[in-house]
């Protein structure tokens, strides 16, 4: 008996203080719930700022303005292989401060890349003829980690290579030898033509408007063959599992037109895009002379 007496003591005890921690400490929750939702939005600006800064944009790409007529990149002059100018002297200075000095170094001995060579004092892989020097520099050194310098022009990568040469008392004379091996490789004073160029939106429409065309002429053909219910008109509905595809090839191509083996050729090598069902291959000559002749007036 006086333990159910206990129970209901410590029951009510224990009602008594969930009832009264219901008032204090639930409004209590409720409030720091209501802070931590407010800080949130405070925040939650910062982090859409911040988040914007750490995706900078990228720059907008620029399109050239108008069409351009190609011009001629001037080969290298067999006088400055020998002997720069001061201006190209300058030049290679120039390229060598912008592209190669964080590898080699501002005297280039002292670079922060620990195996990039070190001009004045190391020996060459390739050798430091004007030819070899030249070599690296366009083809890199893959397994050394020396990039290529591909891109920039034949006329940039001599600047560079004579003023790598420069570094050093060991880089022999450029001789008459050593320019015809470099002219012969990478032919460095020809002329090389730059090809005329449009900008790509005018490049885009000008395929818009090209397909624009085709497609007009596919719908109208389609027209034509589901009201002609010639014989030829009827065989090609009958072996074609996609009518659209199959005018579409045969407008996308000409070659098939020419005579009767280009046309089987044709219809071979484009069996599958062409929508035309496999029994094609095996058609006898006959009916497929007949719809050459009447594809070749169809596309008239
Ligand atoms: C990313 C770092 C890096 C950059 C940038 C770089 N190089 Fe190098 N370069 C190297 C390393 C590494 C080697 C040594 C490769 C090896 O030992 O195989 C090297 C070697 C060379 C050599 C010696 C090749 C030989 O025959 O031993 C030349 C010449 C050279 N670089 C020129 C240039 C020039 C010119 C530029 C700038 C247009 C340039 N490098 C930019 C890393 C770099």
């Amino acid at each position: 008996m006086s333990t159910n007496y206990n129970d209901d003591k410590c029951c009510s005890m224990w009602k008594k203080i969930l009832t009264t921690s219901f008032w204090v400490i639930y409004p209590i929750m409720g409030v720091c719930f209501l802070h931590v939702l407010w800080l949130m939005n405070d925040r939650m600006d910062n982090i859409m700022v911040n988040s914007n800064e750490i995706f900078e944009k990228p720059e907008p790409f620029k399109d050239i303005e108008g069409p351009l007529r190609g011009n001629v990149i001037k080969g290298v002059d067999i006088a400055l292989l020998k002997t720069p100018s001061e201006e190209m002297i300058a030049k290679g200075a120039k390229l060598y401060a912008s592209k190669c000095v964080t590898c080699h170094g501002s005297t280039g001995d002292n670079g922060t890349l620990p195996n990039a060579r070190k001009f004045g004092k190391d020996p060459f892989k390739n050798g430091r003829e004007l030819s070899n020097v030249f070599k690296t520099i366009t083809t890199g050194i893959a397994a050394g980690g020396m990039p290529p310098f591909d891109t920039e022009t034949a006329e940039d990568r001599i600047a560079l290579a004579h003023h790598i040469r420069s570094y050093s008392k060991l880089s022999p004379k450029v001789t008459d030898e050593d320019i015809k091996k470099l002219d012969k490789e990478y032919s460095v004073t020809v002329d090389k033509g730059a090809p005329h160029q449009i900008p790509i939106a005018m490049s885009i429409e000008i395929l818009v408007e090209e397909s624009n065309v085709k497609s007009l002429n596919v719908s109208k053909l389609l027209d034509r063959l589901h009201i002609d219910d010639g014989k030829s008109a009827e065989f090609l509905k009958s072996v074609s599992n996609n009518l659209k595809n199959t005018l579409i090839s045969f407008n996308n191509s000409k070659v098939w037109k020419t005579d009767y083996s280009s046309f089987v050729k044709f219809i071979s090598v484009n069996i599958q895009s062409s929508g035309l069902q496999s029994k094609m291959l095996v058609m006898e000559k006959a009916k497929l002379d007949k719809l050459h002749k009447y594809l070749v007036e169809l596309y008239k």
